[in-house]
């Protein structure tokens, strides 16, 4: 395990083009503010390849491939195999992200749940966990997690619900990933879950560049704020810095198999 406050970010779009003018300077400012890893997400082919190439140029960067739900109009017809050949990278460490998203609905539910339990069986297939992208429609992620995914490693990515919902993704299993909303003052519900979730649950992301902490909200993301978030989980469960960052360490190398 590195040295103290050592700080992951499991969920970044560092290569989208909101960075393209400050890359570099992102990736070392991130480097001086103690996050020595990024897995930085895909959300369709062309996405998942480019985070396979920063992983390649990165040593401290990692890939997830898949195909989300807003992009499932643009997917080739052989995209399953596509992520299937993506995920043989060395460098990647999960397929997602992957679920629904009823807020955009740019898919039918019917077709979203189809690319969603085709992406768990390629991630079971493989030994991978799953990183759950779930907008507006808790029930049916639920239910297809609980009918597909039982016993398989996965994670739900920027969770933001209540403890109900909290408690039925930890019942099948799997890592609650907070971002930015944990530090909204008026987040009480999502305070509620921070302080009653085990601590070998918990893993802290800023899905950059959106979601930006307070007090940056609304500003462009990026992965050095993932500290804002650590400093607020810690606060919230009354532990210093150091211990929770080591546990997060901890259950992100459990999960993501580094
Ligand atoms: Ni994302």
């Amino acid at each position: 395990m590195p040295a103290e406050h050592a700080l992951i970010d499991t969920h970044t779009h560092v290569h989208a083009s909101q960075f393209d003018d400050d890359r570099v300077d992102v990736l070392s400012c991130a480097a001086e503010a103690g996050v020595r890893c990024i897995v930085e997400i895909g959300y369709d082919l062309p996405s998942s390849r480019a985070a396979i190439a920063l992983a390649e140029r990165y040593g401290q960067i990692f890939a997830v491939v898949g195909v989300q739900p807003n992009y499932i109009a643009a997917a080739p017809p052989d995209w399953l195999d596509q992520v299937r050949a993506l995920a043989q990278h060395p460098k990647v460490v999960a397929i997602g992200e992957i679920g629904f998203d009823y807020y955009w609905n740019e898919a039918p539910p019917d077709r979203q749940e189809q690319f969603f339990r085709a992406q768990l069986v390629l991630a079971r297939e493989l030994r991978l966990p799953a990183v759950i992208h779930s907008r507006d429609a808790q029930s049916d992620t639920i239910r297809v997690l609980r009918d597909a995914a039982q016993g398989q490693p996965g994670i739900m990515h920027s969770f933001s619900g209540d403890w109900a919902y909290a408690e039925a993704c930890l019942e099948i299993g799997f890592m609650l990933s907070f971002s930015g909303p944990v530090t909204f003052p008026k987040a009480q519900a999502l305070h509620n879950v921070v302080r009653r979730v085990p601590l070998d649950r918990i893993l802290t992301e800023t899905d950059c560049p959106y979601l930006s902490p307070h007090p940056m909200r609304g500003k462009r993301n990026e992965p050095a704020r993932v500290r804002l978030i650590a400093e607020r989980i810690a606060a919230l469960r009354d532990m210093s810095l150091l211990d929770l960052t080591s546990s997060v360490w901890l259950n992100a190398e459990r999960i993501f198999a580094f």
